[in-house]
């Protein structure tokens, strides 16, 4: 694992969105995992401006994402195509045939999270997935549990990430309470993982899943593993850590 220590999240930011460059710029047509969430906002405002700027081309990216909301539709100002889209879809040259998010509002979500994962498997799997933090250590919405889920699954959402996303919804009977994530398996797939961390909120869980034991009741410890990662993080994030990288 490779720990970049940075400033804050202005650079934590920078830093992030230039590994994501830099695997355009080397492989115009990457697939890139793409996360939602507060902590990729910077990142991807940087790409926005790098691409105005014209040091990059999207066109011929494909983008696969971690998660969505069951019960939202793409047009829902809470659903993570609706996140993508304002965040960063709408401000590069992406084609929309080229950007996948499972449906939030099918009939068979079996069949759905089977078919996101054979449509990732189709584009030759994912090169450079980004990844969030949650406090609880998911990574996707692969939440605590007895065992590592494999491939693209539905899940119920836990207590504490319902409050967390209390924050976007007017009323707490507004969040959603399942989603469909990619399993442990199919994030453990992309030939490289860059894991995004900010905020003296996480120190503690950074601590937890990348020094302590792999565990499935801390999903992102399996990342212990990926033979590819990088954390990168600020200085709050990383307070706990900090004599060990
Ligand atoms: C988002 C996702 C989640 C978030 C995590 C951290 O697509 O899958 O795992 O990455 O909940 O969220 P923030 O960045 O809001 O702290």
């Amino acid at each position: 694992m490779l720990f970049i220590k940075t400033k804050d999240y202005t650079q934590m930011s920078q830093k992030v969105a230039s590994l994501l460059l830099a695997q355009v710029i080397s492989k115009p047509d990457s697939v890139l995992g793409l996360a939602t969430g507060s902590t990729p906002i910077g990142a991807y405002e940087n790409l926005a401006k790098w691409y105005t700027e014209g040091l990059v081309d999207f066109s011929r990216v494909h983008t696969v994402n971690l998660d969505e909301y069951m019960g939202l539709d793409k047009e829902h100002n809470q659903s993570y195509y609706y996140f993508m889209k304002k965040n960063l879809f709408s401000k590069i040259n992406i084609p929309d045939e080229n950007i996948k998010l499972p449906s939030g509002v099918v009939k068979d979500f079996d069949a759905e999270c089977l078919s996101y994962e054979t449509y990732i498997n189709a584009l030759g799997g994912i090169d450079l997935q980004l990844l969030g933090l949650g406090h609880n250590g998911h990574i996707g919405f692969n939440e605590p549990a007895s065992d590592f889920p494999n491939i693209t699954h539905c899940v119920n959402l836990t207590e504490s990430t319902i409050q967390a996303n209390k924050r976007f919804f007017e009323k707490i009977e507004d969040v959603p309470t399942k989603a469909i994530t990619m399993g442990i398996g199919t994030i453990m797939k992309a030939k490289c993982v860059v894991l995004a961390v900010n905020g003296i909120g996480k120190a503690e869980i950074v601590q937890k899943a990348f020094f302590g034991p792999v565990v499935p009741s801390i999903p992102a410890s399996i990342l212990q593993f990926h033979p590819n990662v990088i954390i990168v993080g600020d200085e709050e994030s990383f307070q706990l850590i900090s004599d060990r990288i």
